[in-house]
């Protein structure tokens, strides 16, 4: 989400002639984009507006810009006060509105919308926002308190914005929101937002960023199953193996639940990847709870996981961490071994098979189930082709060449 509002600030700045620059000493303004997530995020933020005064010492006349999750937390009042040479603080629920802040410095703009450029991808892939915000309200987590609750974009205005990227380039899409699959405007639900976007012109990949396993629906393991162009991956955040901790973080689906969600996905689409979230330390979880994660590992058969120590996110003592930060960090080393176990095998597991591969350049590219991807030669930028895949190194899968 963060990227994607990146994304749309920088195009907001474009409109106004400006450029992406590497170099700070050449920027003549700078935006931080904040997270809050977890502590170290905020803090990392932090540190990166104070390391920015000497830029400003140096160009009185630069602006910065501090937006995001950890500038709605802090707030501009604590901001300005900590960070006197910060011009502008645009809070994560104001961030559409980013243009306000630029009105504010340099007033209105007279440029004419230019295309989008992507940032953090490769450059055929485009991030489309579908919702901003989350109403879950796990017990961990800041994001429905910086975000705000759950709200739905229009179905058109979405459809425009995929049309757009897809017209300046875009060969694949990544649907974006905190509880994605949990899209619903008026009449369109999820799956029907989906098929929409798949009957664009110029598509040839479809992903969607993070679903919650609560709400899929019925409607969306037929979808996968027919839709080749939906990638056979999916980001599915677990969070915990144990029952016990799954209902103290409010995630509202149980270990079996998630297992038997995961069954059925897979039975409508084989091959399909799966990568997720867990946080080790929640308050209270205990050896047995934690074994519980470390199993549930090796019965998922995730493809990757991103795993991370509980921070805790409000003052209430009862969400205060009380495992210490040795034992924290012990969990999370014999969790980060069983992921890599585990998904070394998912990884060889596709030596032998066809993969569809999405190329970026002749040699790269990604499978549906978002594995890196090797040949010798033979890709071709932009477009999908089928690889006999050979062996499987690190990360990476290598092919022989592209099949006709
Ligand atoms: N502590 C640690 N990890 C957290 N996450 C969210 N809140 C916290 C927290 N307080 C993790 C979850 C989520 C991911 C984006 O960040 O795993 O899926
Ligand atoms: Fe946070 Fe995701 Fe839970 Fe929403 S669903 S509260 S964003 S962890």
């Amino acid at each position: 989400m963060n990227e994607a509002d990146s994304e749309n600030i920088a195009a907001a700045f474009r409109r106004r002639g400006y450029a992406l620059t590497d170099e700070i000493k050449k920027a003549d303004a700078v935006v931080v984009n904040t997270c809050t997530v977890r502590q170290r995020a905020e803090d990392k933020a932090i540190s990166q507006i104070g390391r920015l005064r000497l830029w400003k010492e140096k160009k009185p006349e630069g602006k910065l810009f501090v937006v995001g999750c950890a500038a709605q937390k802090l707030g501009e009042k604590h901001l300005k006060n900590r960070f006197p040479f910060v011009d502008e603080v645009v809070g994560a629920k104001a961030i559409e509105n980013f243009e306000e802040a630029l009105i504010n410095q340099y007033g209105a703009a007279e440029g004419e919308t230019s295309a989008h450029q992507n940032m953090f991808r490769s450059p055929q892939t485009a991030y489309v926002t579908i919702m901003r915000g989350c109403s879950h309200k796990c017990s961990y987590c800041i994001v429905p308190a910086v975000r705000g609750p759950a709200s739905f974009i229009a179905p058109e205005e979405i459809l425009k914005d995929a049309r757009e990227k897809l017209a300046a380039g875009a060969k694949e899409l990544v649907l974006l929101g905190q509880t994605v699959n949990a899209y619903q405007s008026g009449k369109t639900t999820f799956s029907e937002l989906l098929k929409k976007t798949l009957a664009l012109p110029g598509l040839e990949r479809l992903r969607f960023m993070s679903p919650h396993p609560l709400y899929f629906k019925e409607d969306f393991a037929p979808l996968l199953a027919g839709e080749k162009k939906l990638a056979r991956h999916l980001h599915l955040p677990a969070q915990s193996g144990s029952d016990r901790v799954l209902k103290l973080m409010r995630r509202g689906y149980t270990r079996a639940f998630y297992l038997d969600l995961l069954k059925k996905l897979r039975a409508a689409a084989p091959g399909l990847a799966v990568s997720t979230d867990f946080i080790v330390g929640y308050p209270g979880e205990t050896e047995k709870d934690f074994k519980e994660t470390l199993s549930m590992v090796d019965e998922a058969g995730f493809s990757m996981a991103y795993c991370f120590k509980y921070s805790p996110r409000t003052d209430k003592p009862e969400m205060a961490a009380d495992i210490s930060e040795a034992e924290m960090s012990e969990r999370l080393e014999r969790l980060l071994a069983a992921v890599k176990k585990n998904s070394r095998v998912i990884l060889n597991e596709r030596i032998g098979k066809i993969e569809e591969v999405l190329f970026e350049s002749e040699t790269y590219g990604r499978t549906s189930g978002n594995f890196a991807l090797r040949v010798k030669a033979g890709g071709i930028p932009g477009t999908v082709a089928a690889v006999l895949v050979t062996g499987a190194e690190k990360n990476t899968l290598n092919g022989k060449g592209v099949l006709a």
